[in-house]
């Protein structure tokens, strides 16, 4: 829904410090967010990645963004994002909506 979108887009300010998103988006301190609901985790070109994040298997779901989100560092132990996570599965659920306008399709 559009008001969780916007809700979402108000989440992200979280992860701006360290991530951008949307027509330009580079590499920061984390990878670009572009198109990452379906994106295989460790795999945008040209970011130095933990081997913790390349090694997980993981591919960015629904399911597997919310385990991240809400505890990093349990779901990808090694993992060098440095964020305590968000409990709140509204926001949580915001933030997805939100990454979702940005692709993959
Ligand atoms: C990785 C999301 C906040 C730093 C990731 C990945 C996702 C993500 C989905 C995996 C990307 C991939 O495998 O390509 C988010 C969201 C955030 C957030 C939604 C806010 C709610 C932050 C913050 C920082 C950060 C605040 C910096 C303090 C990183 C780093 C990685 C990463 C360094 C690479 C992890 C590794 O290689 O182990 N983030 N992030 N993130 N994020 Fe975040």
């Amino acid at each position: 829904r559009a008001q969780d979108v916007d809700a979402g887009k108000l989440s992200f300010n979280k992860c701006r410090p360290c991530h951008q998103i949307g027509e330009n988006a580079r590499n920061l301190v984390g990878p670009e967010l572009n198109g990452v609901i379906g994106r295989k985790a460790g795999s945008v070109e040209g970011f130095n990645y933990s081997e913790a994040n390349k090694e997980s298997g993981i591919t960015w779901d629904e399911a597997t963004f919310k385990e991240y989100i809400a505890n990093p560092r349990a779901k990808v132990p090694g993992t060098k994002m440095a964020f305590a996570g968000i409990k709140n599965e509204k926001e949580v659920n915001n933030l997805l909506a939100y990454l979702k306008t940005f692709g993959p399709d």
